[in-house]
């Protein structure tokens, strides 16, 4: 009983001082790619960054570099990594250039990417925006990788490979949060792999 009250109390608690549970983040974040021209704090950028670095890895290898990048001139060289999606870069507060090593973890490009989605919830805690750039199996011209490029412009050795840049900002606008009503639930079987038809009729 006193369990159940203590919960009350920290639920409206929680209410009361606008803190969010895990799911309630889940469903506002969604991806940002218009920014307010204001600055991060030191401090939000220290909490994105340790975001990253206390995510888990394969085998504990750490097999990521974090290149966080605010100089626009760069923001803007980073916004051409590619042809389309990518502009808005240029607008970010912050980019977060994410290198995964294939010689620290045959799991690299699975660390980075936990890395980006937790820096990118810790944002959203923080009310700050942000919005995902793959740069991994993009190119920048015919025969020029974006990950080459990005790269060269940043000086990233030999073997590590760009899997994405993660932008920051201030948003703009708020984006309308994600339906719990619409979750494709289609894509969750119980058991066993379980083929749906076509027309979504699932009645037998
Ligand atoms: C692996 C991955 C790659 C993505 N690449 C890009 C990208 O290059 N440019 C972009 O604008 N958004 C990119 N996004 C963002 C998605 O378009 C976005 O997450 C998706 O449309 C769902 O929208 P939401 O994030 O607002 O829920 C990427 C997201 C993921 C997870």
């Amino acid at each position: 009983m006193l369990i159940i009250v203590l919960r009350f109390h920290v639920f409206r608690l929680n209410k009361l001082l606008m803190i969010e549970n895990f799911q309630q983040l889940q469903i506002k974040r969604r991806s940002i790619r218009k920014y307010t021209p204001e600055l991060l704090s030191s401090d939000e950028t220290k909490l994105i960054l340790e975001a990253a670095l206390l995510s888990p890895t394969s085998k504990n290898k750490h097999s990521w570099d974090f290149i966080a990048v605010e100089d626009k001139q760069i923001l803007k060289a980073l916004s051409l990594c590619k042809p389309h999606s990518a502009t808005f870069i240029a607008d970010a507060a912050m980019a977060v250039v994410i290198a995964a090593n294939p010689l620290l973890s045959n799991a690299c490009v699975e660390d980075a990417s936990i890395a980006a989605i937790n820096m990118q919830m810790q944002a959203e805690e923080l009310g700050i925006g942000s919005c995902w750039v793959q740069v991994r199996n993009r190119n920048y011209s015919e025969t020029i990788t974006a990950g080459e490029y990005i790269n060269d412009l940043l000086n990233i050795p030999m073997p590590l490979e760009v899997v994405c840049i993660i932008s920051f900002g201030k948003k703009e606008n708020e984006r309308t949060p994600a339906d719990l009503h619409n979750l494709k639930w289609e894509k969750v079987h119980i058991g066993k792999y379980k083929f749906e038809p076509e027309n979504g009729d699932n009645t037998e």
